[in-house]
């Protein structure tokens, strides 16, 4: 589906007299629970300002649990308890965990991984999202949820499955091998296409027919998989995801028409599971699971995640389905958040354009696997530091609620850092010559970089229309069509400017190699509009006794990756070169290492080598790229605050948003406005206030400062 032919933007309502609301609350287990716990929720919910929950998530098992009997009581209970209570339900299909019986009676349901062992079930997603028997049975829970809560008042939305993909995406049985046939028949129509395409002249993989075409098996020891076949791949396990959703979506929707549909998608940290940009076109509105990144990167990781959330949502407001009170208990190492972090961190979601505050999960566990994971009432119980901050949080989403937040936009940048998810799946690929490629790294450290020039980027979808920013930033996206390339110098001819780093539009989307010098995406046409071609790629960090980086002439420094450019466009300027002992022992002394070419009424920048984020915002800073920082006078370093603004959508008002991006308190102008709320700030701390000059107001490490100004309009 095109980005433009989507579903239209629906919004879940709350049960206040308007509907309207920030919506307030997380994941309801009360199945994990004696039912006299759920009186106490209630309470508790209350007293924390909760107004909405998401229930049923894993219920499968207590709704169906066997094959001929149904148990709606419960539910029906807990959800008249919750209407009473002016709580609003985002009701799950209850489809991610099936029930044991179900396994037990089809094994035929059950994944296989790619050395064809079966996946056992006992944990959740434990089923093919290919399965026919499966789809019947899935489809069939949705119908009798839909028949029974379809009218219910108190259900306001319909929560899909669940992070769609997390641990069956990659399925190798014999549903998913007939499948990915059909699929690829879809795709390419004749077998010869698909030989064209995959590339099988290599290594004798030509197939005579689809019925010859294989999943990506594991061939012993090392073998290789061919890239093509192994991207195809990837594109149809989130496509046969997406279908699954879709049917499950559609049965819903057969019965009941009137309420929005949603599923929480996993952009944050490392993962960026399926490719959202089509996903986010298939819901009412787009949700997210976000969990933090400890240490220094912490609220720089939240905010970039969040600038893709708000591209996906074509900038209207978007749910944090879950996130976290504080540690989870996946990591080898689960760090708690600091006492402000649980506030900041919401509110710092308000601030890139959510309008929905959720976590996993309202009541900690006692048993199973998660007992160990934060969550809104923790195992001390009411009595508790999270629990307190937990209220705090609930005041402070209604202060902002009343303020008029909800439903204000997140004013852009103009300048775009473009995302992909195909060629993040692409650089995964073991046949490049580095496996240390990571897009998603790449783009966060563009983004981090942006933030250290005082610039907030955002952060779009390739196959968005990013046409009216000033300029777009593409960080290893390694796949380019040629389509891609003619809308980039499109773009740039039009007057953009097109920032184009080093493994950037080496293949198409075949994964074949663009001949003729690198980059060679588009026929040349990449080359063309950078002024640049490049013979070999130069990999450090792998010799013994060779330097492991490379200075340029600027004074920056390569890690991992150097483009060895033999000719550059007469009418390009050479920024930089590679220089000095490092450069002369890679045989790469005076070798072009970033180059600007005009192009049109506009202009390229290509920075031909792998730089770390402290060394991008260098060149950033002293106008190397051409890219305009207007560094804002928002702190006395101009780079340590992060600020956005929310415009209401009539233009009545907006909404600024300060945050501290590092550890030490920052001293910041007080901005003017009509104050709203801060946490952590400190406004009578330095001597200036009182004086002719601005007040100023300090900054702690978790603060957060949300000021609201009439525009008059
Ligand atoms: C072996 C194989 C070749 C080729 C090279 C690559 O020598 O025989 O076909 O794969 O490795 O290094
Ligand atoms: C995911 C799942 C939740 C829970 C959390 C724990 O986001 O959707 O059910 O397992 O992770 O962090």
């Amino acid at each position: 589906m095109n980005h433009t032919e989507r579903r239209e933007f629906r919004w879940p309502a709350l049960l206040t007299a308007d509907g309207r609301g920030i919506a307030y609350g997380g994941d309801y287990n009360p199945d994990q629970w004696p039912e006299h716990v759920w009186d106490d929720d209630i309470r508790l919910m209350r007293q924390a300002g909760v107004n909405t929950v998401a229930l049923a998530i894993f219920s499968w098992s207590k709704i169906q649990p066997t094959e001929d009997t149904w148990d709606f009581d419960w539910l029906d209970r807990i959800i008249a308890k919750l209407g009473d209570a002016g709580i609003a339900v985002d009701l799950a299909s209850a489809t991610a965990s099936a029930p044991m019986w179900l396994y037990e009676k089809h094994p035929e349901v059950l994944p296989k991984d790619r050395y064809g062992h079966v996946i056992n079930p006992g944990s959740r997603q434990s089923w093919r999202p290919t399965s026919p028997v499966f789809r019947e049975y899935a489809l069939e829970l949705c119908r009798r949820l839909a028949e029974r809560y379809g009218g219910n008042p108190t259900v306001t939305a319909w929560h899909m499955g669940n992070e769609y993909g997390w641990n069956n995406r990659s399925d190798y049985s014999d549903d998913a091998l007939h499948a990915f046939r059909a699929w690829c028949e879809r795709r390419y129509g004749t077998i010869a296409r698909l030989n064209e395409a995959w590339g099988t002249a290599f290594w004798s993989q030509h197939v005579n027919s689809f019925d010859e075409v294989l999943l990506p098996y594991h061939m012993g020891g090392d073998a290789m998989v061919n890239p093509a076949q192994q991207l195809d791949f990837e594109r149809f396990g989130n496509d046969m995801l997406l279908d699954f959703y879709k049917a499950e979506r559609d049965a819903i929707e057969a019965v009941c028409p009137d309420k929005p549909f949603t599923t929480n998608f996993m952009v944050s940290t490392d993962q960026c599971c399926m490719d959202y940009a089509q996903w986010a076109g298939e819901v009412d509105f787009v949700s997210n699971d976000h969990y933090f990144h400890e240490g220094e990167s912490h609220l720089d990781e939240l905010v970039c995640s969040d600038a893709l959330m708000d591209a996906l949502s074509l900038n209207h407001p978007w749910y944090v389905m879950e996130h976290s009170t504080s540690a989870v208990q996946w990591k080898p190492l689960n760090v708690r958040k600091r006492h402000g972090e649980l506030l900041r961190d919401s509110l710092a979601h308000v601030a890139m354009g959510a309008d929905a505050i959720n976590f996993f999960q309202w009541r900690q566990s006692a048993s199973g696997a998660e007992a160990f994971h934060s969550a809104m009432v923790p195992h001390a119980g009411e009595d508790s530091r999270v629990f307190r901050r937990v209220c705090d949080l609930g005041a402070a989403l209604r202060t902002l609620s009343d303020a008029g937040v909800q439903g204000s936009r997140l004013v852009r940048s103009d300048t775009a850092i473009l995302f992909d998810a195909q060629s993040e799946w692409a650089t995964r690929s073991r046949t490049l010559p580095s496996g240390d490629l990571n897009h998603w790294h790449d783009v966060r450290d563009w983004y981090r970089a942006f933030l250290d020039a005082g610039v907030r980027a955002d952060v779009v979808p390739l196959a968005y229309d990013w046409s009216a920013y000033r300029t777009v930033v593409l960080p290893t996206v390694l796949m380019l069509s040629d389509d891609d390339v003619r809308r980039l110098a499109g773009f740039a001819a039009a007057g953009g400017r097109v920032v184009v780093g080093y493994a950037t539009g080496l293949v198409d989307e075949t994964f074949r190699v663009g001949l003729g010098g690198y980059p060679g995406a588009g026929d040349g046409l990449l080359r063309d509009l950078l002024g640049v071609r490049s013979e070999e790629v130069n990999i450090v960090g792998a010799a013994d006794g060779e330097p492991d980086a490379v200075r340029l002439s600027n004074g920056v420094v390569s890690r991992l990756w150097q483009n060895d450019v033999t000719a550059v466009a007469d009418d390009a300027t050479v920024v930089a070169t590679y220089d000095g002992c490092e450069a002369a022992a890679w045989e790469l002394g005076g070798v072009p290492a970033i180059v600007r070419h005009p192009y049109g009424k506009g202009e390229a920048s290509y920075v031909g080598c792998d730089l770390d984020r402290h060394d991008i915002a260098v060149l950033l800073d002293d106008g190397s790229l051409g890219v305009a920082v207007a560094a804002l006078p928002d702190d006395a370093d101009g780079s340590r605050i992060i600020h956005t603004t929310r415009i209401a959508d009539d233009g009545s008002c907006r909404f600024d948003f300060y945050m501290n991006r590092g550890h030490e308190p920052v001293a910041m102008p007080w901005p003017a406005g009509e104050r709203v709320l801060a946490f952590g700030c400190d406004d009578d701390a330095d001597a200036n206030t009182g004086h002719d000059g601005p007040a100023m107001c300090r900054m702690g490490r978790d603060a957060m400062l949300v000021t609201k100004r009439n525009l008059g309009r």
